[in-house]
Protein backbone atom coordinates (compact mmCIF):
# COMPACT_ATOMS: atom_id res chain seq x y z
CA UNK A 1 0.00 0.00 0.00
CA UNK A 2 1.46 3.31 -1.14
CA UNK A 3 1.46 5.25 2.02
CA UNK A 4 3.12 8.39 0.81
CA UNK A 5 2.28 12.51 1.01
CA UNK A 6 2.44 14.73 -1.84
CA UNK A 7 4.21 18.17 -0.92
CA UNK A 8 3.20 20.90 -3.74
CA UNK A 9 4.46 24.18 -3.75
CA UNK A 10 2.55 27.59 -4.46
CA UNK A 11 4.70 27.46 -7.71
CA UNK A 12 3.46 23.99 -8.37
CA UNK A 13 0.32 24.41 -7.10
CA UNK A 14 0.02 27.28 -9.63
CA UNK A 15 0.73 25.58 -12.53
CA UNK A 16 -2.10 22.58 -11.54
CA UNK A 17 -5.31 24.32 -11.67
CA UNK A 18 -6.77 27.20 -13.29
CA UNK A 19 -9.84 29.50 -11.95
CA UNK A 20 -11.74 27.76 -15.03
CA UNK A 21 -11.09 24.39 -12.99
CA UNK A 22 -12.03 26.00 -9.71
CA UNK A 23 -15.14 27.26 -10.53
CA UNK A 24 -16.24 24.14 -12.25
CA UNK A 25 -15.73 22.28 -9.24
CA UNK A 26 -17.24 24.71 -6.62
CA UNK A 27 -20.62 24.34 -8.17
CA UNK A 28 -20.79 20.88 -7.45
CA UNK A 29 -19.73 21.28 -4.09
CA UNK A 30 -22.16 23.83 -3.37
CA UNK A 31 -24.51 21.75 -5.07
CA UNK A 32 -23.72 18.90 -2.43
CA UNK A 33 -23.09 21.07 0.37
CA UNK A 34 -27.05 21.92 -0.52
CA UNK A 35 -28.14 18.15 -0.56
CA UNK A 36 -26.19 17.81 2.83
CA UNK A 37 -23.30 15.64 1.33
CA UNK A 38 -20.84 18.14 2.94
CA UNK A 39 -19.09 18.34 6.22
CA UNK A 40 -18.68 21.41 7.46
CA UNK A 41 -17.30 22.83 10.89
CA UNK A 42 -17.19 26.15 12.75
CA UNK A 43 -13.99 27.99 12.17
CA UNK A 44 -11.45 28.32 15.10
CA UNK A 45 -9.18 31.13 15.82
CA UNK A 46 -6.87 30.88 18.39
CA UNK A 47 -5.21 34.89 19.25
CA UNK A 48 -1.77 35.59 19.66
CA UNK A 49 -2.59 39.26 20.67
CA UNK A 50 1.30 40.25 22.25
CA UNK A 51 2.20 38.96 18.46
CA UNK A 52 0.02 41.28 16.80
CA UNK A 53 -1.47 37.63 14.72
CA UNK A 54 -3.70 34.74 15.39
CA UNK A 55 -3.75 31.76 14.14
CA UNK A 56 -6.61 29.71 12.46
CA UNK A 57 -8.00 26.60 11.51
CA UNK A 58 -10.43 25.07 9.44
CA UNK A 59 -11.76 21.65 8.72
CA UNK A 60 -14.03 20.10 6.14
CA UNK A 61 -15.45 17.10 4.11
CA UNK A 62 -17.14 16.64 0.51
CA UNK A 63 -18.31 12.82 0.10
CA UNK A 64 -18.09 12.71 -3.88
CA UNK A 65 -14.29 13.75 -3.92
CA UNK A 66 -13.92 11.03 -1.01
CA UNK A 67 -11.50 14.03 0.55
CA UNK A 68 -10.97 16.32 4.00
CA UNK A 69 -9.32 19.12 4.25
CA UNK A 70 -7.64 21.12 7.06
CA UNK A 71 -6.36 24.14 6.37
CA UNK A 72 -4.37 26.08 8.84
CA UNK A 73 -4.02 29.68 8.05
CA UNK A 74 -1.89 32.43 9.82
CA UNK A 75 -1.94 35.99 9.92
CA UNK A 76 0.39 38.12 11.13
CA UNK A 77 0.38 41.33 10.84
CA UNK A 78 4.36 42.75 11.58
CA UNK A 79 5.43 39.84 9.69
CA UNK A 80 5.85 42.11 6.53
CA UNK A 81 8.26 44.26 8.94
CA UNK A 82 10.16 40.73 8.79
CA UNK A 83 10.17 39.80 5.48
CA UNK A 84 7.59 37.05 6.03
CA UNK A 85 4.33 36.57 4.56
CA UNK A 86 1.06 38.48 6.69
CA UNK A 87 -0.61 35.41 5.66
CA UNK A 88 0.45 31.69 5.74
CA UNK A 89 -1.97 29.07 4.83
CA UNK A 90 -0.83 25.20 4.47
CA UNK A 91 -3.79 22.92 3.16
CA UNK A 92 -3.80 19.12 4.21
CA UNK A 93 -5.76 16.60 1.91
CA UNK A 94 -6.89 13.38 3.54
CA UNK A 95 -8.66 10.80 1.59
CA UNK A 96 -11.60 9.79 3.97
CA UNK A 97 -11.80 6.24 3.37
CA UNK A 98 -8.46 5.44 5.53
CA UNK A 99 -7.45 9.10 6.40
CA UNK A 100 -3.93 8.85 4.77
CA UNK A 101 -2.75 12.79 4.61
CA UNK A 102 -1.84 11.94 0.30
CA UNK A 103 -0.98 16.17 0.09
CA UNK A 104 0.20 19.16 2.01
CA UNK A 105 0.38 21.80 -0.36
CA UNK A 106 0.23 25.84 0.22
CA UNK A 107 -2.92 27.22 0.90
CA UNK A 108 -2.12 30.91 0.10
CA UNK A 109 -2.72 30.98 -3.78
CA UNK A 110 -5.14 28.38 -3.39
CA UNK A 111 -7.42 30.55 -0.80
CA UNK A 112 -7.20 33.30 -3.38
CA UNK A 113 -8.49 31.09 -6.14
CA UNK A 114 -11.37 29.36 -3.96
CA UNK A 115 -12.50 32.49 -3.04
CA UNK A 116 -12.50 34.02 -6.58
CA UNK A 117 -14.21 31.27 -7.63
CA UNK A 118 -17.36 31.59 -5.66
CA UNK A 119 -16.88 34.91 -6.65
CA UNK A 120 -17.68 34.38 -10.05
CA UNK A 121 -20.64 31.61 -9.15
CA UNK A 122 -22.19 34.29 -7.33
CA UNK A 123 -22.08 36.97 -10.21
CA UNK A 124 -22.90 34.24 -12.65
CA UNK A 125 -26.35 33.74 -11.06
CA UNK A 126 -26.76 37.41 -9.16
CA UNK A 127 -25.11 39.98 -12.37
CA UNK A 128 -26.59 41.24 -15.54
CA UNK A 129 -25.87 38.66 -18.29
CA UNK A 130 -24.26 41.64 -20.42
CA UNK A 131 -22.27 43.51 -17.35
CA UNK A 132 -19.53 45.30 -18.84
CA UNK A 133 -17.81 46.98 -15.86
CA UNK A 134 -16.72 45.67 -12.54
CA UNK A 135 -15.55 48.32 -9.42
CA UNK A 136 -12.66 46.66 -7.04
CA UNK A 137 -12.88 48.21 -3.47
CA UNK A 138 -9.71 46.53 -2.09
CA UNK A 139 -6.90 46.05 -4.17
CA UNK A 140 -4.88 43.38 -2.50
CA UNK A 141 -4.99 39.66 -3.13
CA UNK A 142 -8.32 38.57 -2.71
CA UNK A 143 -9.46 41.85 -5.08
CA UNK A 144 -7.70 40.16 -7.71
CA UNK A 145 -9.16 36.59 -6.99
CA UNK A 146 -12.49 38.69 -7.39
CA UNK A 147 -11.22 40.80 -10.68
CA UNK A 148 -10.15 37.37 -12.64
CA UNK A 149 -12.98 35.42 -11.46
CA UNK A 150 -15.49 37.98 -12.69
CA UNK A 151 -13.79 37.60 -15.82
CA UNK A 152 -14.06 34.11 -16.52
CA UNK A 153 -18.13 34.71 -16.41
CA UNK A 154 -18.52 37.85 -17.83
CA UNK A 155 -17.78 39.83 -20.62
CA UNK A 156 -16.02 42.79 -18.69
CA UNK A 157 -14.31 45.86 -20.20
CA UNK A 158 -13.45 47.94 -17.99
CA UNK A 159 -12.65 47.87 -13.97
CA UNK A 160 -12.44 51.01 -11.55
CA UNK A 161 -10.37 50.27 -8.50
CA UNK A 162 -10.58 51.71 -5.18
CA UNK A 163 -8.37 51.12 -2.24
CA UNK A 164 -7.15 53.42 0.62
CA UNK A 165 -3.52 52.88 -0.49
CA UNK A 166 -3.11 54.34 -4.01
CA UNK A 167 0.16 53.19 -4.56
CA UNK A 168 -2.05 49.52 -4.59
CA UNK A 169 -4.97 50.76 -6.58
CA UNK A 170 -2.21 52.14 -9.07
CA UNK A 171 -0.48 48.42 -8.71
CA UNK A 172 -3.80 46.72 -9.41
CA UNK A 173 -4.57 48.95 -12.19
CA UNK A 174 -1.27 47.76 -14.14
CA UNK A 175 -1.86 44.39 -13.73
CA UNK A 176 -5.65 44.22 -14.66
CA UNK A 177 -4.78 43.98 -18.24
CA UNK A 178 -3.89 40.91 -18.12
CA UNK A 179 -7.52 40.04 -17.42
CA UNK A 180 -7.87 41.71 -20.83
CA UNK A 181 -9.86 45.04 -19.60
CA UNK A 182 -9.07 48.38 -19.02
CA UNK A 183 -8.49 49.52 -15.79
CA UNK A 184 -9.07 53.40 -13.67
CA UNK A 185 -8.03 54.20 -10.53
CA UNK A 186 -11.02 56.37 -8.42
CA UNK A 187 -9.92 58.28 -5.21
CA UNK A 188 -13.06 57.67 -3.76
CA UNK A 189 -15.46 54.46 -2.67
CA UNK A 190 -18.52 56.57 -4.40
CA UNK A 191 -15.86 56.04 -7.39
CA UNK A 192 -17.13 52.46 -8.33
CA UNK A 193 -21.43 53.94 -8.47
CA UNK A 194 -22.67 52.99 -11.82
CA UNK A 195 -20.37 49.97 -12.42
CA UNK A 196 -22.54 46.55 -13.23
CA UNK A 197 -20.59 44.30 -10.54
CA UNK A 198 -18.73 45.20 -7.45
CA UNK A 199 -16.21 43.43 -5.18
CA UNK A 200 -15.05 44.16 -2.08
CA UNK A 201 -12.24 42.57 -0.33
CA UNK A 202 -10.66 44.34 2.44
CA UNK A 203 -10.45 44.32 6.47
CA UNK A 204 -12.31 47.47 6.91
CA UNK A 205 -13.63 47.89 10.06
CA UNK A 206 -16.27 50.41 9.05
CA UNK A 207 -18.66 49.81 6.05
CA UNK A 208 -17.13 51.64 2.90
CA UNK A 209 -20.35 49.52 0.70
CA UNK A 210 -23.44 51.50 1.23
CA UNK A 211 -26.19 52.58 -0.91
CA UNK A 212 -23.94 55.45 -2.13
CA UNK A 213 -22.07 53.06 -3.74
CA UNK A 214 -24.38 51.26 -5.64
CA UNK A 215 -26.77 51.89 -8.50
CA UNK A 216 -30.14 50.05 -9.31
CA UNK A 217 -29.28 46.18 -10.56
CA UNK A 218 -25.38 46.44 -9.36
CA UNK A 219 -24.20 42.76 -8.11
CA UNK A 220 -21.93 43.50 -4.87
CA UNK A 221 -19.54 40.65 -3.48
CA UNK A 222 -17.85 40.96 -0.34
CA UNK A 223 -15.37 38.88 1.05
CA UNK A 224 -14.65 41.05 3.93
CA UNK A 225 -17.37 40.40 6.74
CA UNK A 226 -16.07 38.79 9.24
CA UNK A 227 -17.79 39.87 12.59
CA UNK A 228 -15.57 37.88 14.91
CA UNK A 229 -12.42 40.12 13.54
CA UNK A 230 -14.43 43.14 13.44
CA UNK A 231 -14.99 43.46 9.85
CA UNK A 232 -17.87 45.05 8.39
CA UNK A 233 -16.94 46.48 5.23
CA UNK A 234 -21.09 46.10 3.59
CA UNK A 235 -23.80 48.53 5.54
CA UNK A 236 -26.00 45.84 7.03
CA UNK A 237 -29.12 47.78 6.26
CA UNK A 238 -28.04 48.03 2.72
CA UNK A 239 -27.69 44.20 3.10
CA UNK A 240 -31.20 43.93 4.51
CA UNK A 241 -32.17 45.86 1.90
CA UNK A 242 -31.36 44.18 -1.29
CA UNK A 243 -31.46 40.47 -2.24
CA UNK A 244 -28.64 39.51 -0.32
CA UNK A 245 -26.95 35.59 -0.64
CA UNK A 246 -24.50 34.33 1.84
CA UNK A 247 -22.58 31.03 1.14
CA UNK A 248 -24.69 28.88 4.04
CA UNK A 249 -26.90 30.69 6.72
CA UNK A 250 -25.86 29.00 10.09
CA UNK A 251 -22.18 30.01 8.93
CA UNK A 252 -22.95 33.42 8.10
CA UNK A 253 -25.06 33.83 11.53
CA UNK A 254 -22.19 32.28 13.93
CA UNK A 255 -19.35 34.13 11.49
CA UNK A 256 -19.51 37.14 8.88
CA UNK A 257 -22.88 38.59 9.77
CA UNK A 258 -22.92 37.05 13.46
CA UNK A 259 -22.84 40.68 15.43
CA UNK A 260 -25.80 41.67 12.92
CA UNK A 261 -27.78 38.84 14.15
CA UNK A 262 -27.36 39.02 17.38
CA UNK A 263 -28.41 42.73 17.59
CA UNK A 264 -31.36 41.94 15.54
CA UNK A 265 -30.15 43.78 12.97
CA UNK A 266 -30.75 41.30 10.52
CA UNK A 267 -33.04 38.02 11.19
CA UNK A 268 -33.09 35.05 8.56
CA UNK A 269 -36.17 36.61 6.53
CA UNK A 270 -33.70 39.28 5.28
CA UNK A 271 -31.19 36.44 3.76
CA UNK A 272 -32.88 35.60 0.24
CA UNK A 273 -31.28 32.31 -0.29
CA UNK A 274 -27.57 30.70 -0.54
CA UNK A 275 -25.28 29.64 -3.67
CA UNK A 276 -26.11 26.01 -2.85
CA UNK A 277 -29.95 27.49 -3.37
CA UNK A 278 -28.34 29.22 -7.03
CA UNK A 279 -26.64 26.45 -8.24
CA UNK A 280 -29.15 23.66 -7.68
CA UNK A 281 -31.96 26.14 -9.28
CA UNK A 282 -34.10 26.20 -5.78
CA UNK A 283 -33.84 29.94 -6.04
CA UNK A 284 -33.68 32.06 -9.09
CA UNK A 285 -31.21 34.42 -9.35
CA UNK A 286 -31.46 37.94 -10.64
CA UNK A 287 -35.05 38.83 -12.01
CA UNK A 288 -34.65 42.14 -12.94
CA UNK A 289 -32.99 45.26 -11.75
CA UNK A 290 -32.44 44.48 -8.25
CA UNK A 291 -29.63 45.41 -6.14
CA UNK A 292 -27.64 42.04 -5.35
CA UNK A 293 -25.11 40.99 -2.54
CA UNK A 294 -23.01 38.03 -1.74
CA UNK A 295 -21.40 37.54 1.48
CA UNK A 296 -18.72 34.90 1.43
CA UNK A 297 -17.70 33.73 5.31
CA UNK A 298 -15.47 31.38 3.33
CA UNK A 299 -15.71 28.06 4.18
CA UNK A 300 -12.76 24.79 3.69
CA UNK A 301 -15.53 23.19 1.29
CA UNK A 302 -14.44 25.33 -0.90
CA UNK A 303 -10.73 24.37 0.27
CA UNK A 304 -11.63 20.70 -0.60
CA UNK A 305 -12.92 21.67 -3.81
CA UNK A 306 -9.82 22.87 -5.56
CA UNK A 307 -7.10 20.74 -3.46
CA UNK A 308 -8.91 17.46 -4.71
CA UNK A 309 -8.00 19.04 -8.68
CA UNK A 310 -4.90 20.44 -8.02
CA UNK A 311 -3.67 16.62 -5.99
CA UNK A 312 -5.57 14.52 -8.83
CA UNK A 313 -3.71 16.62 -11.63
CA UNK A 314 -0.43 16.46 -9.05
CA UNK A 315 -0.46 12.78 -9.92
CA UNK A 316 -1.47 12.72 -13.05
CA UNK A 317 1.64 15.22 -14.18
CA UNK A 318 3.90 13.78 -11.53
CA UNK A 319 4.63 16.95 -9.99
CA UNK A 320 5.84 17.07 -6.27
CA UNK A 321 7.63 15.45 -4.08
CA UNK A 322 6.85 12.35 -2.02
CA UNK A 323 7.11 12.17 1.77
CA UNK A 324 6.54 8.72 3.62
CA UNK A 325 6.17 10.06 7.40
CA UNK A 326 5.94 6.31 8.30
CA UNK A 327 9.78 5.34 7.06
N1 LIG B 1 -14.48 35.26 2.41
C1 LIG B 1 -13.37 34.57 2.22
O1 LIG B 1 -13.42 33.39 1.87
C2 LIG B 1 -12.04 35.23 2.40
C3 LIG B 1 -10.87 34.55 2.07
C4 LIG B 1 -9.64 35.19 2.25
C5 LIG B 1 -9.60 36.49 2.74
N2 LIG B 1 -10.77 37.11 3.06
C6 LIG B 1 -10.79 38.49 3.56
O2 LIG B 1 -10.64 39.36 2.43
C7 LIG B 1 -10.12 40.61 2.88
C8 LIG B 1 -8.94 41.00 2.00
O3 LIG B 1 -7.90 40.05 2.17
P1 LIG B 1 -6.55 40.13 1.30
O4 LIG B 1 -5.87 38.86 1.51
O5 LIG B 1 -6.89 40.55 -0.09
O6 LIG B 1 -5.77 41.29 2.02
P2 LIG B 1 -4.71 42.30 1.37
O7 LIG B 1 -3.98 42.91 2.51
O8 LIG B 1 -3.95 41.63 0.28
O9 LIG B 1 -5.63 43.42 0.67
C9 LIG B 1 -6.51 44.24 1.39
C10 LIG B 1 -6.53 45.59 0.70
O10 LIG B 1 -7.58 46.38 1.29
C11 LIG B 1 -7.12 47.71 1.41
N3 LIG B 1 -7.93 48.40 2.39
C12 LIG B 1 -7.87 48.32 3.75
N4 LIG B 1 -8.83 49.09 4.29
C13 LIG B 1 -9.52 49.65 3.26
C14 LIG B 1 -10.60 50.55 3.17
N5 LIG B 1 -11.20 51.01 4.26
N6 LIG B 1 -11.02 50.93 1.94
C15 LIG B 1 -10.40 50.46 0.82
N7 LIG B 1 -9.36 49.64 0.85
C16 LIG B 1 -8.92 49.22 2.04
C17 LIG B 1 -5.66 47.56 1.78
O11 LIG B 1 -4.92 48.76 1.52
C18 LIG B 1 -5.22 46.39 0.89
O12 LIG B 1 -4.76 46.83 -0.36
C19 LIG B 1 -9.77 40.41 4.35
O13 LIG B 1 -10.84 40.89 5.12
C20 LIG B 1 -9.67 38.89 4.48
O14 LIG B 1 -9.88 38.44 5.79
C21 LIG B 1 -11.98 36.51 2.90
Amino acid sequence: MNTETLLLTRGEVESLIQMKDAIEVMKKVFAQHQEGRTKSYPRVHIPFDQYNGSIGYMEAAVDSLESSVSKIASLYHENPKKGLPRIIAIITLNRINDGLPVAIMDGNFLTMLRTGAVGALAAEYLSKKDSETVGIIGAGVQGRGQLWGITEVRNIKKVKVYDVSIESSRKFAKEASKFGVEAETVDTPEGVKNCDIVAAATPAKLPIVTRKVVSEGTHVTSVGVGAGLGKKEVDYMLIKESKTIVDDLEVAKADSLSEAFKTGVLTDSDIYGTLGELVCGSKKGRTGDEITIFVSAGMAIQDVAVASVVYQNAVKRNVGRKFNFFA
